[in-house]
């Protein structure tokens, strides 16, 4: 297995980690995350003012516009790494990454977008193999951590017909960049909805089913929305040899997301965290035999900053297993990964009985 090691830099020569986006709500989690596993975070984004608001003494703010690669080359200059954090992706995902190619540095991106993730991979894969570095996209919640489990449940399983994650979230108060996000990414469907199956993505106009999910104790079943489409069929199928993807959402939190009076997450805990409580299901099924992995936490956007970092992190200290674009699944240790996010996250393997709808 080839193991990428980031050479002449890292978190011994103290060079910073960059965070674009880094004043938005997750961006603001990341940099606290950073700081706290004793990076230099340097603030980055396109409005100075709201930078210098965000820093602390000492920090290192720069402003960038993705319009503008000279800024964001001056943005990265002597960064060691990158992470995405402005959304829509759709927008900053390619000028990033082509800065990120041209410092010659590794980029890590929250994108739950799943046009943008596929972007990512389509475009980038073949020149962050060239240049010898790696481009993770959808490094967080969606995406990042579902990958995660679905791999490490799969176990010694090369292939499996089927991966179903379940989304057991107490409710979902969205950000600004959520909403955007999900608006870019209708239009960029046509107003259409899109699902895994047969091994391909495929565009339709079906209402979605509501089904009841089994989550272990205590949430117990629950009403959910099937092929509610998360960028887990971007990033799964990416590595894993599965024909069926398919991600579940609890109905309340999903009508949580559409109600005209969306409000923000609202800060709960001395971390900024909201009291969302999250159950992310995992089911993986060959033949007959199934295999379960189940993680529970709090706060989708909190949780993606331990995330991002600890891919970094790894990707700083040579323990990234690629280089290219990759997937949280692909490019790390899935089990070992999962292990270290143990203060935010825990697991379970509760008894894979046959839940899989259908
Ligand atoms: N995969 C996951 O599970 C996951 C988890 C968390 C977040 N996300 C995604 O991450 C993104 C940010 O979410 P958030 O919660 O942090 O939202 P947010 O609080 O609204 O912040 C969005 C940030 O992106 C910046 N931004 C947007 N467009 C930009 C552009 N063209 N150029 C520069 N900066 C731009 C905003 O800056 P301005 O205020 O200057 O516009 C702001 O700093 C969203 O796309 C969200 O879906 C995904």
């Amino acid at each position: 297995m080839k193991h990428f090691e980031y050479t002449g830099a890292g978190m011994e020569s103290g060079r910073g980690v960059a965070v674009f986006g880094a004043y938005g709500h997750t961006g603001r989690f990341v940099v606290a995350e950073l700081r706290g596993r004793g990076h230099v975070p340097l603030l980055l984004g396109r409005d100075r003012e709201r930078l210098l608001a965000q820093a602390q003494p000492g920090d290192e703010v720069r402003q960038a516009s993705v319009d503008d690669p000279a800024s964001l080359d001056r943005a990265l200059d002597g960064a060691a790494a990158v992470i995405n954090c402005a959304g829509p992706f759709a927008t900053t995902a390619a000028p990033l990454i082509e800065a990120a190619l041209r410092a010659g540095i590794p980029y890590v991106d929250v994108a739950a977008e799943i046009e943008a993730n596929l972007d990512t991979f389509a475009h980038f894969a073949e020149r962050a193999r060239a240049a010898g570095t790696v481009v993770v996209p959808a490094m967080a919640f969606y995406g990042g951590l579902g990958d995660l489990l679905a791999t490490a449940a799969m176990n010694d399983w090369t292939a499996a017909d089927e991966v179903h994650i379940a989304y057991g979230l107490s409710s979902w108060h969205p950000t600004s960049g959520t909403l955007a996000s999900g608006a870019v990414s209708g239009q960029r469907r046509g107003g259409r909805r899109v699902r895994y199956t047969g091994g391909r993505l495929e565009y339709h106009d079906d209402a979605l089913p509501t089904l009841e999910w089994d989550f272990p104790a205590p949430l117990g079943p629950q009403k959910v929305i099937g092929e509610f489409t998360m960028a887990d069929v971007v990033t799964v199928p990416s590595h894993l040899a599965v024909p069926e993807v398919r991600t579940y959402m609890a109905a309340k939190a999903a009508a949580d997301l559409s109600a005209p009076d969306a409000s923000a997450p609202t800060p709960v805990d001395e971390h900024g965290r909201s009291a969302q409580t999250f159950v992310v299901d995992v089911l993986v099924r060959s033949g007959d035999a199934e295999r379960r992995l189940v993680a529970t936490g709090q706060d989708i956007y909190a949780i993606s900053a331990p995330l991002a970092v600890e891919a970094v992190d790894r990707i700083l200290t040579g323990r990234a297993r690629t280089t290219g674009v990759a997937s949280a699944g692909a490019a790390f240790d899935a089990p070992d990964f999962l292990r270290a996010l143990s203060p935010h996250l825990s697991l379970h393997t509760p008894p894979a009985t046959r839940t899989t709808p259908g």
